[in-house]
């Protein structure tokens, strides 16, 4: 078969990137008769990355198997910012870690860190400790992976969790509703359940100054920021249009007997007070009207940041980050 005939067969089954999947097909074939094999499969909706065997993460080349999710090129923003927090022999943490290309990709550009991964499915294990062969991969629910000597001592917990909601499971293409395993999709009700059980034990396991971070989707922000705030984690949130990315970062405070090393910092320029409150916004003419971003305010600037956005018309709603506010 050669590529213009899989170029169609591709085509005719809905695949966007016909062109550059039927090249990639055909280089990854090998014998012949698999080519046939893989095409069908292909066209009956399995990712291509699981047929490949691979997929390219951050520069890495990461191996993927049935089972097991594909990671997503937006998750390079997760990495970047958990590489920019990573200190010369960091202990590191890959928390979930499917595949481990979150881990491979910190490992890649800080190889002298001390890195764990650690996830619940025996699969994405089997998986992690091929893409991680000098790394301890552990198998279990959340923390209970986790060697007892790491408690304490995590400088950077990065951790791509499940967080599609239920509901929205039904909404998701069948590549990954069909073909990805349910546990690394499903995060509950608001697809935080996951998020607040890591957040709400993560304060155990940072090292003073350390820091936790994971994937969020611009309607958790407020939610996810306000379960930091009550674990005692000072939240920041970074977001990337490009890559319709959102990063929820958790530090936890270097203990200097000061109140507000554990707190949320207020945006207005120039003001260090603690922040009450989370102002949704969103500017139709840059975002798509889920986009939404997050600014926290104090109660002193609550009233001139909320007026800046509304006489923009940007501001959507001002959530308090306690249930007092
Ligand atoms: C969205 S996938 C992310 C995988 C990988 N970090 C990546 O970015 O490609 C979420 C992963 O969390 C794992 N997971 C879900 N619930 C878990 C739990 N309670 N404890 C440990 N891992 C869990 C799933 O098995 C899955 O591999």
């Amino acid at each position: 078969m050669d590529v213009a005939l899989v170029v169609d067969r591709l085509r005719a089954a809905g695949c966007v990137f016909a062109e550059d999947e039927a090249e990639l097909l055909v280089a990854e074939a090998g014998p012949p008769g698999r080519l046939e094999e893989l095409v069908r499969r292909r066209v009956a909706g399995e990712p291509l990355e699981h047929l490949v065997g691979w997929v390219a993460f951050d520069g890495l080349r990461i191996a993927v198997g049935p089972g097991v999710f594909v990671p997503r090129r937006r998750t390079e923003l997760l990495v970047r910012e958990a590489a920019a927090l990573v200190r010369p022999g960091a202990v590191v943490v890959d928390l979930c870690c499917g595949s481990g290309a979150v881990g491979a990709a910190l490992l890649a550009r800080h190889p002298g860190i001390d890195l764990h991964a650690a996830d619940v499915d025996p699969v994405a294990v089997r998986c992690a400790r091929g893409n991680l062969p000098a790394v301890p991969v552990h198998e279990g629910d959340l923390f209970a992976a986790l060697p007892a000597g790491l408690r304490g001592r995590v400088d950077v917990l990065a951790a791509n969790l499940p967080y599609v909601p239920t509901l929205a499971l039904a909404l998701m293409p069948p590549e990954a509703r069909d073909h990805e395993p349910r546990t690394a999709l499903d995060g509950g009700d608001d697809g935080l359940a996951v998020a607040r059980r890591v957040v709400g034990g993560a304060a155990e396991w940072l090292a003073p100054g350390g820091s936790l971070l994971f994937e969020a989707g611009e309607a958790q922000l407020p939610a996810a920021v306000a379960a930091l705030t009550a674990a005692g984690l000072r939240p920041r949130v970074v977001n990337d249009d490009e890559r319709g990315a959102t990063v929820v970062v958790g530090g936890r405070g270097v203990e200097t007997g000061r109140v507000d090393d554990d707190a949320p910092i207020c945006s207005a320029k120039g003001c260090r007070a603690l922040a009450g409150y989370a102002l949704v916004w969103n500017n139709p003419k840059v975002h798509t009207p889920d986009r939404e971003k997050v600014w926290l305010a104090c109660a002193e600037h609550r009233e001139q940041l909320s007026h800046h956005l509304a006489s923009r018309s940007f501001l959507r709603r001002v959530d308090p980050l306690t249930p007092e506010g």
